[in-house]
């Protein structure tokens, strides 16, 4: 089959592999019909995961129709429709019994987290969904048949953007009447500015530096600042909210654009942790 495969550092290729294959009795295989690039596989590419190498399948945001079953899998049948959330887990450790799936015990003996599709060695070694076909370990328990009226752009962001971004307004607790800053306008920001506009909040203002991404969050009828704009985005947010916003969410994640007295600050830390 074909897929999109880690190539090195900073670079992707698509080439052909391995079709995968049914190992475990409670595996599947799905043929992929959509699949999406996370910011997340940005961090993969640009070399801040341990663990990946050349020819390893990407992709943790897949749906299909199953191709084949384990003979153990009772939750899913060959030709359903199914979303594949991007972790993996077995369903019955002390993490999945209350439902903190991404920290599942059994999935991954590289690490302390739970396996991840498409996430390199260091997340359990799972070739992922940017491809033509993907193995799913523990196929009763991650898998999620979906209505056939529903499109698959309809749906594919429930494998991890759309329950990512309702989860950081979950736990910043944003309330009706809130003002809210939204950091990042990539996927992740913009699906966090909707949740916020459902949860009633009352004043919202995003913040990046790409121009069409900031056009998109205003396009929602939001304030949107761009941070290169100013030399001290903090203070100006602090000013334009009168003392600050209630709640500020952080969609942007390990690669953010520093400004200088942030790389500044981060050095002196460096050098202490290192003096010590
Ligand atoms: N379940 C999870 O844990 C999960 C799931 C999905 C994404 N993520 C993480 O969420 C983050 C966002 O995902 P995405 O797909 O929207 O990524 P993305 O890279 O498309 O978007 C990030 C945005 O942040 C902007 N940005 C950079 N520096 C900034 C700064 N200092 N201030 C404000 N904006 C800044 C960038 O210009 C970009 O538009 C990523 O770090 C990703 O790894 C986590
Ligand atoms: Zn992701
Ligand atoms: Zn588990």
């Amino acid at each position: 089959m074909k897929a999109i495969v880690y190539d090195g550092l900073q670079k992707v290729d698509c080439r052909k592999v391995d079709d995968p294959k049914l190992e475990k009795t409670d595996d599947i295989i799905v043929k992929v019909t959509s699949t999406a690039i996370c910011g997340s596989d940005l961090h993969l590419v640009h070399g801040m995961v341990k663990g990946m190498y050349d020819g390893f399948v990407m992709g943790h945001e897949t749906m299909g129709i199953v191709e084949e079953i384990g003979k153990d899998v009772t939750k899913v049948k060959k030709g359903d429709r199914v979303i594949i959330p991007f972790p993996v887990a077995c369903g019955h450790c002390c993490f999945c019994e209350h439902e903190e799936y991404s920290q599942c015990d059994n999935s991954n003996e590289n690490g302390e987290a739970g396996g991840l599709f498409g996430y390199s060695k260091s997340y359990g070694n799972y070739q992922g969904g940017q491809a033509e076909y993907i193995r799913v370990p523990y196929a009763n328990v991650g898998p999620m048949v979906v209505p056939d009226e529903l499109t698959d752009e309809q749906v594919l962001f429930l494998t991890d953007i759309l329950p990512t971004s309702y989860w950081g307004t979950e736990i910043a607790n944003v309330q009706k009447g809130d003002t809210v800053v939204v950091l990042g306008c990539g996927p992740v920001g913009l699906l966090t500015i909707k949740w916020c506009m459902l949860k009633g909040a009352s004043r919202i203002i995003a913040v990046d530096r790409v121009g069409y991404r900031l056009q998109h969050a205003k396009d929602y009828g939001i304030e949107v600042v761009n941070f290169e704009e100013y030399d001290e985005t903090g203070a100006y947010l602090k000013e334009l909210t009168s003392g600050g916003a209630d709640v500020v969410i952080d969609c942007v994640g390990l690669d953010g654009k520093m400004s200088v007295v942030e790389k500044v600050e981060l050095l002196s830390i460096l050098i202490l942790f290192w003096q010590k």
